[in-house]
């Protein structure tokens, strides 16, 4: 394994060599794709301390999206919190992504997982900014994936279950092998429903827009913003919309855990506004990241420090 991966991973309870961490090819979720995850931040604040995310309500979403999915986890929210504390203060992470998996393990083959065993595991590591450092700074090209989001009675929507990615996947893949950055799907109706990993806002005339929770995944960036908008007297609608909406639309930018906020400047070859990332999203990006980076102590209940 590269030297770029910190020491440690968490398993079933334990702390780990990251290279032992390993499972039998006979495991369930592999072959069946039952498994749900998080995505979580923790950042390097101005007092130097580091601090987690909105680290409750991530695990609080992994319990969830385990509830959802059919799966008993048989950890806590404090436990599952004091072990990701304590995976990045034993790898000396001041700053990370964290990903805590939940999957079913290898017995029966078979659909059923039956007894199989039920099993957790969270990882790691430094990684940059998920779109790049020039998406976050100029904004992405997106296109409109041929790939629609699943009915919401096929792909449960607020819960983070492995196999729903699949469909994330050949969306990322076909978008970025024809140039673009990421993908952006519609439901089964058509209107826009989220980015593979992130939620979307578009602003016209001053007024923010986002899809409702309807087909989509309740993201926590989306939550900020949300909360931010508010807070800075911006108005926002929750409302459905169209791909041909976002073609007019004065700023168009998504939100995620990974991709923070990322404006974007392209939409199916047609330039969004100006262009160039919009003064509305300019002005929430650099509102979260100071938030993120502990400088802004209205929103201090967000952090959970080390
Ligand atoms: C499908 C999807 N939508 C939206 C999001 C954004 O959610 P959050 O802001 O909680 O990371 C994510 C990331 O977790 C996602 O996977």
């Amino acid at each position: 394994m590269s030297s770029e991966y910190p020491e440690l991973i968490w398993l079933d309870g334990k702390l780990i060599p990251w290279a032992d961490a390993n499972v039998h090819v006979l495991t369930h979720s592999l072959h069946y794709g039952l498994g749900v995850f998080e995505g979580i931040r923790a950042y390097k604040c101005e007092n130097g301390k580091t601090a987690v995310l909105l680290l409750k309500e991530h695990v609080e979403r992994l319990i969830n999206s385990c509830h959802i999915a059919g799966i008993n986890l048989p950890y806590s929210n404090k436990e599952i919190c004091d072990a990701i504390k304590l995976l990045l203060t034993e790898n000396s992470l001041d700053e990370a992504y964290i990903r805590p998996l939940d999957f079913i393990g290898d017995g029966t083959m078979g659909i059923h997982p039956k007894e199989n065993p039920i099993r957790l595991t969270i990882a790691a590591w430094p990684w940059g900014a998920y779109l790049g450092d020039d998406g976050l700074d100029k904004g992405i090209k997106a296109k409109i994936s041929s790939y629609t989001r699943m009915g919401v009675n096929s792909f449960m929507t607020k819960a983070k279950i492995c196999g729903n990615y699949v469909n994330s996947i050949q969306a990322k893949i076909e978008a970025t092998s024809m140039g673009f950055d990421e993908a952006l799907l519609l439901d089964s109706e058509g209107y826009l429903a989220e980015g593979t990993g992130e939620n979307i806002f578009m602003v016209r005339d001053g007024k923010l827009k986002t899809p409702p929770l309807t087909s989509i995944l309740e993201g926590f960036t989306r939550n900020c913003i949300l909360r931010l908008a508010k807070d800075n007297n911006i108005s926002v609608e929750q409302q459905r919309f169209t791909r041909d909406e976002l073609y007019i639309a004065d700023e168009v930018f998504l939100t995620g855990t990974a991709a923070e906020i990322t404006p974007v400047r392209e939409i199916d070859l047609r330039k969004i506004g100006t262009g160039k990332p919009g003064k509305i999203t300019k002005k929430l990006q650099e509102t979260y990241f100071n938030i993120i980076r502990g400088k802004n102590e209205k929103y201090a209940e967000w952090l959970d420090y080390l």
